[in-house]
């Protein structure tokens, strides 16, 4: 899937960019064809000439020096860019579309894919600026192989470690494998927990934290599919994808029904309240003290209604279990019509709610997958991964 893709290398100033020449020689033995683009800072650590060696073009390191209008001309025919390292300073500029050096100049007239590697120490990682821009790059399409939790160059372990050169190329060649897997296929994913309105500013809500369902959008989006992320507001930023902000179940069925004819698949990994209070009150409750009594009463089961009414959609739902796991998900499965269910144990101690990790059994009604504990961008990996074999098979 390598041979002959044009791939623009980034190298900037980590003490990772020893690892960034491995990189440049596996791609090279890919048959691909890599131009390299270093920062100043980059060539402190590594020769420029290293990489015209392995890449057999002449390393960029100047904007100035070549005569020509190189960051123009070597993105015109780029089938991605990857930063690799990329250090927290690039990281910045990129967020910020600085074009003060040729690597960020480059990206900044790209059209193509970009993927970034970064490699810092943990405390420049996880300062509040770095992971800003990290969030702002994500928001834009951005795909991000790393950091990894590790031994860093500065003595410390943590997170921060550049992904590893098989892991990158690993990485790209699914990419495009997958590129255009879900091509002009339309894709609807609920994501977050609903909120059910008790007063004018009192809800009802769950600890759903949306991170499972803004992975899956993402994972889908990097596959070419169209999609729309229906979520209510919160902290995380929507991949590049259409948001549809929404807060109670009712609007969320409603903003699912209107996609829903279109759709080709619709992933429901949002916390969908089951209950709604019947008697809320439009201005603020006063406080007295007598007990509140709120009426509850059910929701229509979105799902269940997919279920009903779906012709060629694909329909995959979530299910969150205390206990018998696989056999509740197994009544949700054939109850609701699905195609297959995510099942989770929400008294798993490492994964769950607001972790940024999972442990899930995919449940299909041949099949009962279970699967390790993973991020929840590589499980939204796999779920794409079943949903596209699927659809490609439809
Ligand atoms: C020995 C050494 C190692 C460094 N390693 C890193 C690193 O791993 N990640 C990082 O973000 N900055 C690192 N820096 C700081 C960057 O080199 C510095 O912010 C520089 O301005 C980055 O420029 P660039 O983004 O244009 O390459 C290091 C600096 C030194 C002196």
């Amino acid at each position: 899937m390598l041979r002959n893709k044009q791939i623009i290398l980034g190298v900037s100033g980590s003490i990772a960019a020893y690892k960034a020449v491995d990189l440049a020689s596996r791609l090279s033995q890919a048959k691909t064809n890599i131009k390299v683009v270093m920062t100043k800072a980059a060539t402190a650590f590594v020769t420029p000439l290293s990489f015209s060696a392995i890449s057999g073009h002449t390393t960029v390191t100047d904007l100035f020096s070549s005569g020509d209008i190189t960051h123009i001309n070597i993105t015109a025919h780029a089938d991605c860019i990857i930063i690799a390292p990329a250090t927290a300073n690039t990281i910045a500029k990129l967020a910020n579309g600085i074009g003060d050096n040729a690597l960020t100049s480059i990206v900044l007239a790209a059209k193509c894919p970009l993927f970034i590697a970064p490699a810092m120490n943990e405390r420049m990682w996880l300062n509040k600026a770095t992971q800003a821009n990290v969030a702002l790059l994500r928001g834009r399409g951005v795909l991000f192989i790393g950091p990894r939790i590790g031994a860093l160059a500065c003595g410390d372990t943590g997170i921060g470690r550049m992904a590893e050169p098989d892991e990158i190329i690993n990485y790209l060649r699914d990419f495009f494998i997958r590129q255009n897997q879900l091509a002009n296929k339309h894709i609807i994913i609920t994501a977050g927990g609903t909120e059910e309105i008790i007063d004018s500013i009192r809800f009802i809500g769950n600890r759903s934290s949306g991170k499972m369902g803004y992975a899956l959008a993402e994972a889908a989006k990097a596959r070419g599919a169209e999609v729309t992320l229906i979520a209510p507001p919160s902290e995380l930023t929507a991949p590049g994808v259409r948001l549809v902000n929404v807060r109670t179940a009712a609007d969320m069925h409603q903003a699912v029904l209107e996609g829903f004819a279109e759709a080709d698949a619709v992933i429901m990994s949002a916390a969908v309240s089951d209950y709604h209070v019947a008697n809320t009150c439009s201005s603020k409750i006063k406080k007295n003290n007598k007990p509140l009594i709120l009426r509850l009463e059910p929701n229509v089961d979105i799902l269940e209604e997919l279920g009903k009414s779906k012709e060629s959609q694909v329909l995959i739902g979530f299910a969150a279990e205390a206990d018998d796991l696989i056999s509740n998900a197994q009544k949700k499965l054939v109850a609701k019509n699905l195609d297959f269910i995510i099942a989770n144990d929400i008294n798993q101690r490492a994964g769950g709610f607001a972790s940024n990790n999972n442990q899930a059994v995919i449940i299909s009604n041949n099949d009962i997958e279970p699967l390790p504990l993973m991020t929840k961008r590589e499980l939204a990996d796999i779920i794409i991964d079943r949903l596209s074999a699927i659809i490609s098979n439809t």
